[in-house]
């Protein structure tokens, strides 16, 4: 997985718990580069679970939560590291339905090697349902992003989104978006 996905989770810790907690995390997690990842660099994502679990053993939050909060942090992040791709969006949901063409054309562009995962949007009576697929387990950080986009749209109290219960994570996930 591309070293951003790692240093930003490292920054998101930093700034929203503390760098003594990244120091933790890092330390615990036995990385065999002791946390300095180059963004276009590729990374076994097994090395992210090993800071996740260090972080759940920290914070004694769950790891769903915390790699919700993750992905909705690094929504907006990702704004301030990819402005091009956000010119034009008002609209969360349009911005959703156009996520699968970004990972395949710009965030491939810019990391050649990147394997990005599958994010489909498809339309159910009133609903736009997102499903998610990857042979990475980062279901819940899916899950945040979409909280992130709607939030980073101004749309929170729009858009309601539930996730699919009966969808095997962590995997893949179904998101299902409706007006409130
Ligand atoms: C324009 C916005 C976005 C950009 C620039 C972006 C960029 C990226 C990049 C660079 C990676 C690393 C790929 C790799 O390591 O091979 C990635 C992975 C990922 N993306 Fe996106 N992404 C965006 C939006 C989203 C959204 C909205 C979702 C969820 C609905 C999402 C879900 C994920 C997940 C969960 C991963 C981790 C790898 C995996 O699960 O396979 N991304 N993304």
């Amino acid at each position: 997985m591309k070293g951003v996905i790692f240093s930003e989770m490292i920054r998101w810790v930093e700034e929203c718990l503390s760098p003594a907690v990244a120091d933790r995390m890092i330390t615990g997690a036995n990385l065999p580069n002791e946390g300095s990842y180059t963004s276009v660099g590729s990374y076994p994502h097994q090395e992210a679970l090993a800071m996740m679990g260090q972080l759940v053993e920290i914070t004694g939050r769950p790891a769903h939560d915390l790699c919700h909060d993750y992905g909705y942090w690094l929504a907006t992040r990702f704004v301030q590291l990819y402005p091009q791709m956000f010119n034009g969006y008002t609209d969360a949901l349009t911005l959703l339905r156009d996520i699968d063409n970004k990972h395949n054309t710009e965030v491939v562009k810019l990391y050649p090697d990147a394997r990005t995962p599958a994010i489909i949007a498809s339309v159910d009576g009133e609903d736009l349902v997102i499903s998610y697929a990857s042979h990475r387990p980062f279901a819940d950080v899916a899950w945040g992003l979409v909280h992130g986009y709607i939030a980073y749209c101004g749309q929170t109290a729009q858009y309601i989104v539930t996730r699919d219960e009966t969808t095997p994570g962590p995997h893949a996930a179904r998101f299902v978006i409706n007006r409130a």
